[in-house]
C-alpha cells in the first residue's frame, strides 16, 4: 500500500484551489474536502436565523444547532455540502452568502468548530484539503502543502465566467469587489489569517490552464507520498 498523505492546498479567492484538489483526490483515489463550503453552511445558517456576527452568546448557542457533512454527488461526480441534513450546495454558492461569508469565518468560535471537524476528517490521510489556513493551523505537518496564487484580474474573471452560468444578473465588477473584499478580510483577520505557510510550495496558475498546474501539483504529490 502507497504511504497516504494530508494535501494542503491554501490561497486567496478564486484562484483554482478547490479545482486543483478535486483532480489531485480523484488521481490519487484522495477524499477531497472543500472547507470553504463548512464556512459558507455556517454564514447560511446565521442569516437565516438572523443571528447578528457581533453576537458572540447567540453565535455559540446556534453552533450547537449546526450540522455538517459531505455526500457524494453521483450527477455532479463531486461531494454537496449539507446543512443539518438539507443540500445547501447551490444555497451556499450564492452571492448573498459570498458578501458575508469573509465575515462569519474571522469569528473564532466558529473557526474552532469547523477546525476541529476538519481535523477528524484527516486522521486517515488520504486527503486534499482546500482552504486558507490548512497549511498553517488545521494540518500545520501536512506532508505536502501548495499555496495557489494568481493575478487578481484573471482571478476575477475565471470567477465571472463561472458564475454567469448559474447567476446571469451578476456583473464583472460585482465579482471583482467582492474577491477583492474577500481577500483583505480573510488576510487581515486576528484569527488565523491567510497566509502562506514557510515550508508550502508556491504555484502561480496567471499563465497555466487547469491541465498544466494539476500535472505540477501531482508530480510533487507524488514526490512526497513516494519519500
Ligand atoms: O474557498 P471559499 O471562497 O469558498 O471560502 C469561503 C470563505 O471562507 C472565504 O471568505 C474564506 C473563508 N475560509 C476560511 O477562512 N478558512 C478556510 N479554511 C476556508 C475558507
Amino acid at each position: 500500500m502507497p504511504n497516504k498523505i494530508i494535501i494542503a492546498i491554501d490561497g486567496f479567492s478564486s484562484c483554482g484551489k478547490s479545482t486543483l484538489a478535486k483532480a489531485l483526490a480523484k488521481s490519487l483515489a484522495y477524499v477531497f474536502i472543500d472547507t470553504g463550503a463548512m464556512y459558507r453552511a455556517v454564514a447560511l445558517y446565521f442569516m437565516r436565523h438572523e443571528i447578528a456576527f457581533n453576537d458572540i452568546a447567540a453565535i455559540e448557542k446556534a453552533i450547537q444547532s449546526i450540522q455538517l457533512h459531505f455526500a457524494f454527488n453521483e450527477a455532479t461526480g463531486k461531494s454537496d455540502m449539507y446543512l443539518n441534513g438539507e443540500n445547501v450546495e447551490a444555497a451556499i454558492r450564492e452571492m448573498k452568502v459570498s458578501q458575508k461569508v469573509s465575515e462569519v469565518a474571522a469569528i473564532a468560535a466558529v473557526r474552532d468548530f469547523a477546525v476541529a471537524q476538519q481535523q477528524a476528517m484527516g486522521e486517515q490521510k488520504g486527503i486534499v484539503m482546500d482552504g486558507r489556513d490548512i497549511g498553517t493551523v488545521v494540518f500545520p505537518k501536512a506532508e505536502l502543502k501548495i499555496f495557489v496564487t494568481a493575478d487578481p484580474l484573471v482571478r476575477a474573471e475565471r470567477r465571472f465566467k463561472e458564475l454567469q452560468a448559474t447567476q446571469p444578473t451578476i456583473t464583472m465588477e460585482e465579482v471583482a469587489e467582492n474577491l477583492t473584499h474577500r481577500d483583505l478580510i480573510d488576510s487581515t483577520r486576528e484569527h488565523s489569517p491567510l497566509k502562506q505557510a514557510e515550508d508550502a510550495l508556491v504555484l502561480d496558475n496567471t499563465h497555466l490552464n487547469q491541465e498544466e498546474q494539476f500535472t505540477i501539483a501531482l508530480n510533487w504529490a507524488k514526490e512526497r507520498i513516494e519519500a
